[in-house]
């Protein structure tokens, strides 16, 4: 009771920022409100300055009493300050509320996960036992999807790079992969010249300290980059070789594009067993002008 050290709040620089800009959007709001008020006494002032009171009343425009100019001036006005709230204020368009929201929602990820890793560090959980083979994947209450390109001979990449480029490839994993999750290894993020728009990232590594750009999500295994998208019904298992490797255990579907081709490299996709994957859809793309080999777009799913 006596000498109690009262607490301070603590809040979020980030969620201060949106308090504050919630703030600056309702005075925005209150003060088009005031100006319509205003409008409309001051529109019937006029009126009754002119008609009742008889000020200025032989001035005419256009076979017009004045005020009926002043009114629509001022209409006009009023029309600008609409405008200017709802139209031109950049700042908070609704892109802007979807950014906003996307950071918040990353940013309580990154304390869930960091959570989990303090939990997980006290009370490590059971492993699985690695003697049962089963069909199912580990995760069987979510959808996950490894996407791939692999050569015949089941390269994927050399020197943390791809091998090929294969514009209608690319096209195809921007459209399957826009707007989710992807999760990868730390080897695939670093060889990306930066993070890919309009797409979360899950940054698999084995380092404590690992810094990464803003919005990026790091964590520790696979578990947690499961964990972190579950809430997306469809998050998408990018790779590389070290991943895919432990991503066939809990992914549900493959797209995987076949190059028809040979090639050295130093990463592999594994093998797939046709016991556990058929193949539900494939479809053949021939060589062209933009595309130096054959490919077929091949869908797999778990039996
Ligand atoms: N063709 C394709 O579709 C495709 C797609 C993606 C990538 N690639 C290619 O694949 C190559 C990269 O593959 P990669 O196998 O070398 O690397 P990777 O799988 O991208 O990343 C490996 C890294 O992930 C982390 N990691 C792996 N397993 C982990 C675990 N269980 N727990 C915690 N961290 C773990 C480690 O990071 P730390 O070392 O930081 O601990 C490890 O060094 C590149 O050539 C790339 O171009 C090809």
């Amino acid at each position: 009771m006596f000498g109690k050290k009262k607490d301070t709040p603590k809040i979020d620089p980030e969620q201060l920022r949106l308090i504050k800009n919630a703030e600056k959007r309702i005075k925005q709001k209150k003060g088009l409100f005031n100006h319509f008020v205003i409008f409309l006494i001051g529109s019937v002032a006029l009126i009754i300055a002119n008609t009742l009171l008889g000020i200025g009343k032989d001035i005419q425009f256009f076979e017009k009493d004045w005020f009926v100019y002043a009114i629509i001036i001022w209409a006009l006005l009023f029309l600008y300050h609409i405008f200017k709230v709802f139209v031109t204020n950049q700042f908070m368009s609704k892109e802007w509320e979807q950014n906003e929201l996307h950071r918040l929602v990353n940013k309580q990820q990154e304390k869930i996960n960091s959570l989990q890793k303090e939990v997980e560090k006290r009370t490590p959980l059971p492993q699985p036992n690695k003697t049962v083979k089963t069909n199912q994947p580990k995760s069987p209450h979510m959808e996950c999807t490894m996407i791939v390109a692999t050569s015949e001979n089941n390269v994927i990449g050399k020197d943390n790079q791809l091998i090929w480029h294969l514009s209608d490839d690319l096209k195809r994993f921007k459209s399957l992969t826009n707007g989710h999750h992807i999760i990868m290894g730390r080897k695939t993020f670093e060889s990306f010249p930066k993070p890919l728009p309009n797409r979360t990232h899950i940054v698999i590594t084995r380092q404590d300290d690992y810094q990464a750009p803003e919005g990026v999500i790091v964590v520790n295994s696979l578990d947690s980059a499961l964990n972190a998208v579950k809430n997306d019904d469809q998050p998408y298992i990018i790779g590389g070789g070290e991943i895919y490797k432990q991503g066939l255990e809990v992914a549900t579907k493959i797209e995987l594009t076949r190059v028809h081709a040979d090639f050295e490299g130093d990463t592999y996709f594994p093998e797939l067993n046709k016991d556990i994957w058929k193949e539900i859809d494939n479809s053949f793309h021939k060589k062209d002008d933009k595309h130096d080999y054959e490919f077929s777009f091949i869908t797999y799913v778990r039996k």
